[in-house]
């Protein structure tokens, strides 16, 4: 790997990760140390915006205040107990984040991953108890292009050959179906052993792939009509990303499970949360799940500051404004390298068009040369998804980096 445009100093830090670390990630050849709001600082003291947020798990912005605050005091005062004891925060936080969303109760877990796997082991649960689906034959249906993190359930129901190819043998049960097509969907559903359809209402690392208008409503009706549970993958579009606070408020839709994770921490450790009413959260019991972390009051405390911040500071109404003025200013550059803009709220991506098919990754380099980082996703896709707290000036001169990095890669 040629590091030639890197500091020696920040060179070093990339020859020992390589040295040690598992090759499991391509990074950008950037090295940071800190962050603040909606920038970061590499080793060398050079500003960036930051137009990835942790991919969406930083959307109050870096090192939050009033979410560094939670974590500090709590961190002072208790961290783990493990659920083999009661902590005095997990039953507040259960109760905050319930009636933030709506539902009867949550199950606390840490990675989205976890989260996944939670909602589906429910789901099969809620088959075998209270639709009569015989033992070990519940199926799940998910839409092509979904992704859900990279345990082995995860990439069995992967269309992506390097999420899945070389990790056979894959988990039975699980089927797909093309995302935005009621049609096949209805069609799968009609087998009587399907449990649940589980779907992001916009597929984030698929390109951020948006559905028609009415999707989501359709595949409620869908669900209900078939006696399927609808489980919404909003780890990363939840959480005031797209405009609301779930991208399925965007259809006025409610999912039987909802999956949260990413900044339901604001960036600072790994926290999630399944969310479902008594008739499907009751089908478990005490010992069937858990893990070690999962709702910790450390926790506790930040997933409570996190989700206050959002409402607080109108996080979803500013992307919900942000986001059409950047894509406003993108569309009147006119690049003839961008063949499509699109998104929600502050969930963006454009599509790169050049004979270089290194020419997203190209610029990507060139844009953190400007001062801007952003990664591209599946090939020719790049995503542009700041911090929700961004300001019209910082849109604009974001836009303005751009722009010189388009022209750049020529
Ligand atoms: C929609 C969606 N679901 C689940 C996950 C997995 O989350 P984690 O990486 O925290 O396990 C991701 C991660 O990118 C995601 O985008």
């Amino acid at each position: 790997m040629n590091h030639s445009a890197l500091s020696e100093r920040a060179a070093a830090y990339l020859a020992t990760e390589d040295q040690f670390g598992a090759h499991n990630y391509h990074p950008l050849p950037v090295v940071l140390e800190r962050g603040e709001g909606v920038f970061l600082y590499d080793v060398d003291g050079k500003k960036y915006y930051d137009f990835l947020s942790g991919y969406s798990a930083v959307n109050q912005g870096h090192c939050h205040p009033t979410i560094i605050a939670a974590l500090v005091k709590q961190a002072q005062q208790l961290t783990l107990t493990s659920r083999a004891f009661h902590n005095n925060l997990l039953g507040e936080y259960s109760k905050f984040i319930t009636q933030y969303f709506g539902y009867d109760k949550v199950l606390p877990m840490n990675t989205g991953v976890e989260g996944g796997e939670t909602a589906i082991k429910l789901a099969r649960r809620w088959a075998y108890t209270k639709k009569n689906v015989p033992e070990n034959q519940a199926k799940i249906i998910f839409a092509e292009g979904n992704f859900w993190g990279r345990t082995l359930a995860a990439i069995s129901s992967s269309t992506d050959p390097s999420s899945y190819k070389g990790f056979g043998p894959f988990m039975p049960g699980f089927e797909l179906v093309p995302y935005n097509d009621l049609i096949a969907l209805e069609k799968a559903l009609q087998d009587g052993n399907v449990a649940a359809f589980m779907v992001e209402p916009i597929q984030g690392e698929a390109g951020v792939v948006l559905p028609n208008e009415g999707y989501l409503t359709g595949v409620r009706k869908l669900c209900n009509q078939y006696n399927v549970l609808f489980i919404a993958d909003e780890i990363q579009t939840g959480l005031a990303r797209t405009g609301k606070m779930l991208a399925c408020d965007h259809e006025g839709v409610r999912p039987d499970i909802l999956i949260l994770g990413k900044a339901l921490s604001g960036g600072t450790l790994p926290v999630s949360a399944v969310l479902a009413d008594n008739h499907i959260m009751m089908n478990i019991h005490p010992g069937e799940h858990g893990s070690t972390y999962g709702g910790n009051p450390l926790a506790c405390a930040v997933a409570m500051a996190s989700l206050q911040v959002l409402k607080d500071e109108n996080m979803a109404e500013n992307a919900t404004i942000m986001g059409e003025l950047f894509r406003n200013e993108l569309a009147k550059l006119n690049s003839p390298l961008i063949t499509t803009i699109r998104g929600k709220g502050l969930l963006n991506a454009i599509v790169i068009q050049h004979e270089n098919p290194d020419a997203s990754w190209d610029l990507c380099l060139a844009l953190k040369e400007n001062g801007l980082l952003a990664k591209p996703t599946h090939g020719d896709k790049i995503r542009f998804a700041p911090p929700l707290i961004i300001t019209k000036t910082q849109i604009l001169e974001s836009v303005d980096i751009i722009h010189h990095s388009l022209l750049s890669i020529g």
